[in-house]
């Protein structure tokens, strides 16, 4: 089995770590565009394979996309990350065309790889991987709610006093600090609502962090996160080729479902062998349909940029 991150910044570097592990795959490439990155960073991390005792074989590339061939699975990481004050919706000039020419590359030498995107603005990048590649819908994941929702139980467990590994909750909707709806009345600890322990100032607290999860990050670090957002595109990795049938919150191609077209937004997906499998259409209550609308249309918006480029 062999796995390809392209993009050796702190996301693709810490998602590999986590791929390398974990021991997810025999051969891990990391690729980037700038001259020696990816090599170094990769032979930095095969230097712990001593130490933590994995055995996955990491190689880094600058830009020879040769070196990828006959990948199962494909992370893109690449593009610019955000600044603070930053929108992830400011990127799209930018990051389109570096989406755009790495799906291209990795498909010439991977044509029946899953492909999983974490490059901002998420949805809309997904979406773009999707209608510029032309693969099956299953193949083309995006990772953002992923990531959403394991912020969104962290928020819960400092509410809660618990272990966020105890909680199941989700985010459905965009990857953006206004599109993403947290489920809170979904939200259970070890089956018992979480409602019913949080006051509702407490629920809104919650709700409300957890949207600009990743813009307070931002403000603190200086740049975009990654440890969290890493982990969460190796777990889509575990899940692909372990067979997991995990469930997970990910961007993918809507065909009615959640009364939705035409659009990739975050949405409970299993995800197995053959990428996404199957989608979970929860039911929504009336505000959250609406919230869901509201989402959809902010992202379709965002999608319309792609034709002015
Ligand atoms: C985040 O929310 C990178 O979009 C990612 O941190």
């Amino acid at each position: 089995m062999k796995v390809t991150v392209v993009g050796a910044g702190a996301v693709g570097a810490t998602c590999a770590d986590n791929i390398a592990r974990a021991a997810l795959c025999q051969e891990l490439v990391l690729l980037d565009i700038k001259e020696g990155l990816a090599e170094g960073k990769a032979q930095d991390m095969m230097q712990t394979a001593a130490l933590l005792g994995f055995d996955t074989r990491i190689t880094g590339s600058t830009n020879d996309y040769s070196k990828t061939a006959g990948s199962s699975v494909v992370v893109i990481t690449s593009g610019i990350p955000r600044k603070p004050g930053m929108t992830r919706e400011e990127l799209i000039g930018t990051n389109a065309g570096i989406v755009k020419g790495v799906c291209e590359n990795i498909l010439k030498y991977s044509p029946d790889a899953i492909i999983i995107v974490i490059s901002n603005p998420m949805d809309t990048m997904t979406y773009l991987a999707l209608q510029s590649t032309g693969l099956p819908k299953n193949r083309i994941i995006g990772m953002g709610g992923t990531l959403d929702s394991a912020r969104f139980k962290y928020q819960l467990s400092q509410h809660l006093g618990c272990s966020p590994a105890d909680l199941n909750a989700v985010v459905v909707g965009g990857h953006g600090d206004t599109t993403m709806i947290p489920l809170i009345r979904l939200a259970t600890w070890n089956s018992a609502p979480v409602t019913g322990f949080l006051s509702a100032d407490q629920q809104k607290q919650i709700v409300a962090d957890t949207m600009v999860g990743g813009a307070t990050l931002t403000k603190l670090i200086g740049t975009s996160a990654w440890y969290a957002p890493g982990a969460a595109g190796a777990a889509l990795v575990e899940s692909i080729v372990r067979d997991e049938k995990k469930l997970f919150t990910c961007c993918v191609s809507l065909n009615g479902e959640y009364g939705q077209k035409d659009i990739c937004l975050g949405v409970p997906v299993i995800i197995g062998k053959s990428g996404w499998e199957k989608i979970l259409d929860f039911e929504l209550n009336e505000d959250e349909k609406a919230l869901f609308s509201k989402s959809a249309e902010a992202v379709r918006a965002m999608n319309d940029v792609l034709k002015t480029l």
